[in-house]
């Protein structure tokens, strides 16, 4: 979220700073619900740590709608996001990356204006290795409040979204936040059980010497992206003039945090492995949430083609191709699509 500048202040409570932002104003239930999302987060936050100690690693067995094959704790945090989140009475439905279809909140509780949409464990292939991982949230307002919600009612472009997030599960718990006023992150306080205030204000290099891709897909890439890692790859006798590092740790929630703090572009591109997929990621609950924050910090986001935030979804699970991060990087990625079509 994002108090004017100056006011707020390193070692502010996400509940001081969620009420302090909303107080009087007509988005008081937006706050109330981003509480709600901060509290699932530190249910997941402490069940992923667990993980090795109460048998909830590896596999279901099931498929989700992605085809892949989901991991228990995939499918433990999306129940966890929903029961923290339902009861409110500031949600009427939910989409979620392990759920085939939308999660229309039940009867007892109170319809509200939002709709969650979630991934609830993003990088759960490094779970058994005990690597970094995260959830990523995207909030939207319902289009018109009659009747039940239906998926078209989900399908906006990200420029629509009202808040985004995520949490990382990492050496440290953190949850990174914008209601399109700046992006603030806060550390959960183990302690405490508080998100406690300690990046606010976060912003991106519009230049960096350091990429993420997954080189191994390389033979698949178009000609746009294999001449700009090759380009990058040249050092500095080549046509950047510079020795670029690279990193890929696989959760992408992993790869956003570290290009928010010290810069960087990360690639997962379109290839050609499937002409009908336009990417690996999904537009609704990894691109347009981490586009809208990265935005907010000062960076950019796009297909290589076209911002990520104006692309009109056509159904819930679609996927994207994803090139986000400094600014001047993506700008000149999107360059060599135009040039190197
Ligand atoms: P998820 O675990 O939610 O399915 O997301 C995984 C995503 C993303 O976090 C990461 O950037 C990418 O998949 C890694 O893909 P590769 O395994 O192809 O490297
Ligand atoms: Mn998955
Ligand atoms: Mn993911
Ligand atoms: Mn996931």
């Amino acid at each position: 979220t994002g108090n004017p500048p100056g006011k707020a202040h390193m070692g502010t409570s996400f509940s001081e700073f969620n009420t302090g932002e909303f107080a009087d104003s007509p988005q008081t239930d937006l706050g109330v619900l981003l509480g709600q999302v901060a509290t699932a987060c530190k249910v997941i936050s402490a069940a992923v740590a667990r993980g090795p100690l109460s048998d909830t690693l590896g596999y279901t067995g099931t498929d989700n709608i992605q085809g892949e094959n989901q991991q228990k704790l995939d499918l433990i945090a999306n129940e966890l996001m929903i029961r923290w989140t339902e009861w409110g009475g500031q949600v009427a439905a939910m989409a979620s990356e392990e759920m085939a279809d939308i999660y229309r909140i039940p009867t007892q509780y109170r319809q509200g204006r939002y709709l969650l949409v979630f991934d609830p464990l993003d990088g759960s292939s490094n779970l058994d290795v005990n690597v970094s991982v995260g959830s990523i949230f995207s909030i939207l307002e319902r289009p018109q409040t009659e009747g039940e919600v239906e998926d078209a009612d989900f399908l906006q472009p990200g420029v629509m979204q009202v808040a985004a997030g995520y949490a990382l599960y990492g050496p440290a718990t953190m949850l990174v936040v914008t209601t399109g006023h700046g992006v603030n992150g806060f550390t959960l306080d183990e302690e405490t059980g508080e998100f406690i205030l300690t990046h606010p204000g976060l912003t991106i290099s519009p230049d960096t010497r350091e990429f993420a891709i997954n080189a191994s897909n390389a033979r698949m890439w178009e000609a746009p992206v294999i001449r700009y890692i090759d380009e990058c790859l040249a050092g500095v006798t080549g046509p950047r003039g510079e020795a670029f590092n690279m990193r890929w740790v696989a959760s992408m929630v992993a790869e956003i945090h570290r290009i928010l703090i010290r810069g960087g572009v990360f690639l997962y591109p379109k290839d050609n492995r499937d002409p009908t997929r336009p990417g690996k990621l999904r537009l609704m609950y990894e691109a347009n949430p981490m586009s809208f924050i990265v935005e907010q910090a000062g960076g950019a986001a796009s297909t290589g083609r076209e911002p990520i935030l104006q692309v009109q979804p056509q159904a819930l699970h679609q996927r994207v191709a994803v090139i986000l991060g400094s600014r001047n990087e993506v700008a000149r990625l999107v360059q060599y699509h135009l040039e190197t079509p």
